[in-house]
């Protein structure tokens, strides 16, 4: 068993991209991937970093993610697109359609990139806040394997669908809200499960429909909606708009067995709307601070810490993995020591 250890960001990183690229992914893609993941982990989202090569790596093998496949662009209008994915790794595709977006919003002021046949992405803020740094406002929702159903449930009806908005902010750190439509991601029971611990009360049910604390009953059972109602409600407009309207498959649709031999045919709906083209940068950068002062500043109760703008928690913890390096538990140490072992690229690198 590895014990727990710190590794420097670019170190994980490139032993990520030569662990794709030996798995079959070709470069692009393998680059996109990794930094996708190695981002979540530099900003303290463990649970959507390099662990989720233990997803990955299956689904290449099977042939359920392929990893030397191109996006292209199905309808292409002036301001709205639709990209097929045709099943490549997720981070890449969302990059390419992401990126393109923000290319047309800078031409039409808004745009729409809808993407069919792709597969999972990962942390959504990763393609939001490719938006922007380029200036736009991005809005990025997506769906994801069955994992959540509503109270009284028997077991999971919906993905966690995630929801991701990030603004452009102060240099280095857009306002960015991410978050799945359960209380928490499914991701976080996984680590939760390989990591030996309980999950808080109220975040899963188990197989029998009752509330469970034990990931592993969690992860037999499923995650509850995040503020009942409204975040399953959330979750079926995000399966509307990226599962009906992209030509995708519904998240009841998608295996979450990566080896599985149907593909995922996942679907994202991205939004970019540059904000130049709606008032003067000027405008928009004073309005924003004016708003994060008037949370950093509001009134708290005793023993009450800062309030935070969304986004604010990761920045930090970036800054202060830049630093340190990325911790990795000792489970997920072992996890990418054997996924090391298994494609010749020795971890700790
Ligand atoms: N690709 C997929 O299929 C998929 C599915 C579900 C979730 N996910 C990912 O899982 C990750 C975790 O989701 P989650 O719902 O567990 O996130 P979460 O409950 O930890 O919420 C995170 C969001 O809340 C903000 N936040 C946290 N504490 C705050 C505070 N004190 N003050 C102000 N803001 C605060 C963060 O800045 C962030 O925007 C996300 O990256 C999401 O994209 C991915």
């Amino acid at each position: 068993m590895t014990s727990m250890i710190t590794v420097r960001a670019e170190t994980l990183l490139r032993w990520a991209i030569t662990v794709l690229e030996k798995a079959g992914a070709s470069h692009p893609a393998a680059v996109a991937t990794a930094e996708a993941l190695v981002d979540a982990n530099q900003r303290g989202l463990d649970s959507h970093g390099v662990t989720q090569l233990h997803f990955y790596l299956p689904g290449l093998k099977a042939g359920t993610m392929r990893g030397a496949a191109e996006p292209t662009v199905e309808t292409d209008l002036p301001a709205a697109a639709v990209v097929d994915g045709h099943h490549g790794l997720g981070p890449y595709v969302a990059r390419f359609a992401m990126d393109l977006c923000c290319s047309k919003a800078r031409s039409a002021g808004a745009a729409v990139v809808g993407v069919r046949n792709s597969t999972h992405f990962g942390a959504a803020s990763c393609v939001s806040e490719q938006a922007a740094y380029q200036n736009c406002i991005g809005i990025v929702v997506s769906n994801s394997d069955p994992g959540m159903g509503p109270p009284g449930a028997l077991g999971p009806i919906l993905g966690t669908n995630p929801l991701a908005v990030a603004a452009p902010f102060r240099r280095e750190q857009p306002v960015s809200l991410d978050i799945a439509t359960s209380v928490a991601a499914q991701s976080k029971v996984v680590l939760a499960a390989r990591e030996g611990r309980a999950i808080p009360t109220g975040w899963a049910i188990g197989p029998d429909g009752e509330p469970t604390t034990d990931p592993a009953s969690a992860l037999a059972g499923a995650m509850l909606p995040m503020a009942g109602h409204k975040g399953f409600g959330l979750a079926v407009i995000i399966d509307i708009l990226a599962g009906c309207l992209t030509g995708s498959a519904l998240s009841p649709e998608i295996s979450n067995d990566p080896a599985h031999p149907a593909q995922q045919r996942t679907g994202h709906l991205l939004i970019a709307i540059a904000v130049d083209r709606f008032v003067t940068a000027e405008h928009y950068g004073s309005r924003l601070e004016r708003l994060a002062h008037t949370v950093h500043t509001a009134p708290r109760a005793p023993g009450t810490d800062r309030f935070l703008l969304p986004g604010e928690l990761e920045a930090s913890e970036a800054r202060q993995r830049a630093t340190e390096g990325i911790p990795l538990a000792s489970a997920s140490a072992s996890l990418l020591a054997e996924i090391g072992a298994t494609h010749g690229v020795p971890f700790p690198p």
